[in-house]
């Protein structure tokens, strides 16, 4: 997706996905409601977002993952933006361009919350 005004309304679907407005383009990832085990659906998504997430990190690009699914007003919003077809889902959209800045790392590494088991 890189029209811009499509953009600019993609960036009103949630409250936290305002920095689609100003990208030059966005993923919008979904889902087939009927997969063949539609369980597993958001955790293949997931895996398929963070190959996305690292693929354009090694491009150089910056991207972030912008929650949508499982609340249904964000998947609801989005399917009417880009007319989404009746039997896909959108799961999250992934705005992606060229850094403006590159930001440190912050390490979140807790080492209590690591358990491990002998
Ligand atoms: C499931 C999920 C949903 C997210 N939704 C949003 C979002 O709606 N808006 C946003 O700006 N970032 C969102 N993020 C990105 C995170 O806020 C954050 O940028 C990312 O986890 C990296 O955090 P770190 O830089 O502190 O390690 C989401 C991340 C995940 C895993």
């Amino acid at each position: 997706m890189t029209n811009a005004d499509k953009l600019k309304e993609l960036a009103q679907t949630s409250p936290y996905a305002g920095c689609t407005a100003n990208a030059p383009m966005a993923f919008v990832a979904c889902y087939r409601k009927e997969c063949r085990m539609p369980e597993y659906a958001p955790i293949d998504l997931s895996a398929s977002v963070e190959n996305l997430l690292l693929e354009a990190d090694e491009l150089g690009l910056g991207a972030v993952w912008l929650g949508i699914a499982p609340l249904r007003d964000r998947m609801d919003k989005v399917r009417e933006v880009i007319s989404i077809p009746e039997e896909l889902e959108a799961f999250a959209i992934i705005p992606c361009g060229y850094p403006v800045q590159i930001k440190n790392q912050q390490n979140h590494y807790e080492k209590e919350r690591v358990h491990f088991v002998e």
